[in-house]
């Protein structure tokens, strides 16, 4: 299997919604919030995002032990920052350094933090401040936690919710991944599609069994009766 981000919508579409909140007119709040289940990409879209060349953001991932403290300290570590106390200084010299090189926050994984009020409305008080894009990004349940939140959810404006990948999708995956040139016929991409629910982490995982058994056999077209799909999905059930 290659190792590459392929641009299936999700990713077209958190490309758009970083392009219009980057774009908003000043009278537009600027925090995204990208939403979906685990598995489905969100993760590596972002980093996607963050490499290309004309994004400039920091990156960082909540973690379930996070305070305000070690969330602000990791965020300071990614500017080039030294950490520093009390923790209003710290925002301070965050928000500068926002401002002054126009950079994006991406904050991943924000299911971790999203309890607690400080760090929430630290984030807050790093957008208000910089009026920069923050983008939130998380699982399911932070669409709903956010809502509880009024003055962050304010502040959103865009809004994405990873769908899982379809058929375009799936043989997308297949064609930019796939090394010798394999090829699957369309029954066994839509087996692999209705089989993984739409979750790519297992989607990638079956084509990687599929490429395997097609290189052993030395083929390069592979359909549905070539393969054992029971077998292909066995030990990636759904977690
Ligand atoms: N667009 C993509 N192109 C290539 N690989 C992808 C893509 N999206 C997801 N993957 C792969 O699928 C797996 C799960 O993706 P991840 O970004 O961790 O999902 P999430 O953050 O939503 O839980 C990862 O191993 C990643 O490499
Ligand atoms: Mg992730």
């Amino acid at each position: 299997m290659k190792l590459k981000t392929v641009e299936v919508k999700n990713v077209l579409r958190c490309e758009e919604l970083f392009d219009n909140l980057n774009s908003r007119s000043a009278i537009v709040e600027g925090i995204g919030l990208v939403h979906g289940p685990s598995g489905f990409g969100k993760t590596t879209t972002m980093t996607w995002l963050f490499n290309q060349d004309h994004v400039d953001a920091i990156y960082v991932r909540c973690r379930a032990t996070d305070t305000p403290s070690s969330l602000l300290t990791k965020i300071a570590f990614e500017m080039g920052l030294e950490p520093k106390y009390p923790l209003g200084r710290m925002v301070d010299d965050i928000v500068e350094r926002m401002r002054y090189k126009e950079l994006s926050l991406f904050v991943d994984e924000v299911d971790y933090v999203i309890g607690s009020a400080r760090i929430m409305e630290s984030l807050r008080d790093i957008y208000d401040l910089t009026q920069q894009p923050v983008l939130l990004i998380g699982m399911d349940q932070i669409a709903r936690r956010i809502s509880h939140r009024k003055q962050l959810f304010n502040r959103i404006s865009e809004w994405i919710e990873f769908q899982p990948a379809d058929f375009e999708d799936v043989a997308l995956f297949a064609d930019e991944l796939l090394e010798n040139e394999i090829r699957l016929e369309e029954d066994l991409l839509d087996a692999v599609q209705r089989k993984a629910n739409g979750e790519v982490r297992r989607i990638l995982s079956a084509l990687e069994k599929i490429e395997r058994k097609a290189i052993a056999a030395d083929r390069d077209k592979i359909s549905l009766d070539d393969v054992d799909i029971r077998e292909i999905f066995l030990d990636s059930r759904r977690r």
